[in-house]
């Protein structure tokens, strides 16, 4: 069973989903978990665009993942300071973390937070990104990872849905959402 370190209320904490997506399929499953969880969203840009080449971009994510390189960011639209629970996502880049992610991972303080890592691949070289964002928040409670093909195709909803299942969330969020519609229809 997992054990949060510290009591959280699923109910009253609103989550926040912050993600990094280079071609649209993070963003997809990222803007679906908003729709899901009732959470407020933010997107990572980097400061300096990434190359259209996929030669040149495959080049340069190798160099920054291998020499752990953070890129500078836009400024992100959302502070991580009031939310308790933070959904992370990122394209599954060279086995890690993208590496916007990671700069905004490493840049937040995250202490006492619990933080729920999802990424999408395509199939490739696999990555473990519990342990990769455990490294760089250890103060975090991280939970187990949630890898998506793509983006998710038609089962997407159905695959985050059996992934917040087993956390408990759904649970505690559902109940959420029918105490608000009790409360509109009072
Ligand atoms: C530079 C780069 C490295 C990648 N490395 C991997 C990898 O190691 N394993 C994998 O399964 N997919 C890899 N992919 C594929 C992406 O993870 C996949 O296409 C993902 O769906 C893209 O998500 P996005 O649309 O949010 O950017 C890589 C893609 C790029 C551009």
């Amino acid at each position: 069973m997992y054990v949060f370190r510290k009591e959280i209320n699923f109910i009253t904490d609103r989550p926040l989903i912050v993600s990094y997506s280079y071609s649209g399929n993070t963003q997809r499953i990222a803007r679906e978990l908003q729709r899901i969880t009732g959470g407020d969203w933010c997107e990572i840009y980097p400061w300096q665009p990434y190359p259209m080449a996929f030669p040149e971009l495959l080049e340069q994510a190798k160099q920054e993942i291998q020499s752990r390189y953070h890129p500078r960011l836009l400024p992100c639209s959302k502070s991580p300071r009031p939310y308790q629970v933070i959904f992370a996502g990122s394209p599954n880049w060279c086995g890690t973390i993208a590496p916007p992610l990671a700069s905004w991972l490493s840049r937040n303080d995250l202490s006492g937070k619990v933080i729920f890592p999802f990424y999408s691949h395509c199939g490739g070289v696999s990555c473990d990104f519990k342990r990769d964002i455990s490294r760089l928040c250890p103060k975090a409670t991280v939970y187990q990872d949630l890898s998506v093909i793509d983006s998710g195709g038609d089962d997407l909803q159905e695959i985050l849905e059996r992934w917040l299942e087993k956390t408990d969330l759904m649970k505690q969020w559902n109940i959420s959402g029918r105490e608000k519609a009790d409360k509109l229809k009072a």
